[in-house]
């Protein structure tokens, strides 16, 4: 990494938190309904190649890194999106999100569709792990969804103490999901779309919940 993150503060805690639920699960809708993310004020980062989360989204690297820095210098939160596609674009999308955590901010990352830049179920790319590894303590708080659980790599499981896992295609996943939250198969084989068992370090057992779409507005492509 060629930028460090300022302002250490080990106090923060571990908030990642990882969505895991077939096409159509509820995924997007689970992250912007979770109110862990404030709603005005934050400073949001987000990996969005489809524009399916609010903010500012942009195609070209540079305009986006002109508007991060606007949003930081602004000093009143922001939604910066990029939409970039490989593995590579990801790789830079992380280092950029690590050269400018601070801890003595909060700063939410997100990221749309975690299989596409996973080239292996085992350890994350590098600048990713030293994300998910490393940014807590920089007031880094990642938020990841993924349709196809088995091919993330195990550091954002590792990673990531809050699991939303919602609908799972096939008996396997269902075995797989249930066993990563302690869960049996036929629970998660019975959850409906919108509907996820949350699992947290703040409730022992993974607690259950339905939600209602809300449309997601706030979309503007600058490109
Ligand atoms: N216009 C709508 N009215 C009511 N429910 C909708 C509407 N559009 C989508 N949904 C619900 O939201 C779900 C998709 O949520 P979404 O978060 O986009 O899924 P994912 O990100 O997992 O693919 C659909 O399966 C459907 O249940
Ligand atoms: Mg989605």
């Amino acid at each position: 990494m060629r930028f460090q993150p300022r302002n250490a503060n080990t106090a923060h805690r571990n908030e990642h938190t990882l969505y895991l639920a077939a096409s159509g699960g509820g995924k997007s809708q689970a992250l912007a309904q979770n109110t862990a993310i404030p709603g005005k004020g934050a400073r949001v980062i987000l990996w969005d190649a489809s524009g399916d989360h609010p903010g500012l989204h942009f195609e070209s690297r540079a305009k986006f890194i002109k508007a991060l820095q606007k949003g930081i210098s602004g000093g009143r939160g922001f939604r910066v999106a990029y939409a970039g596609s490989t593995v590579e674009d990801f790789e830079w999308w992380c280092e950029v999100c690590w050269s400018v955590l601070d801890g003595d901010h909060r700063t939410y990352l997100i990221a749309e569709e975690l299989s596409q830049v996973c080239p292996s179920p085992a350890k994350a790319t590098p600048c990713a792990a030293v994300l998910l590894n490393q940014s807590r303590k920089y007031g880094g708080i990642f938020h990841g969804t993924s349709q196809k659980p088995q091919e993330v790599a195990k550091t954002f499981y590792d990673q990531c103490e809050h699991k939303f896992i919602g609908r799972q295609k096939g008996e396997a996943m269902c075995k797989k999901m249930g066993r990563e939250i302690g869960l049996q198969p036929e629970q998660i084989a019975a959850l409906k779309e919108l509907q996820f068992y949350h699992d947290s370090p703040k409730h022992e057992k993974p607690q259950l919940i339905t939600l209602k779409y809300k449309k997601i507005q706030g979309v503007k492509w600058l490109i």
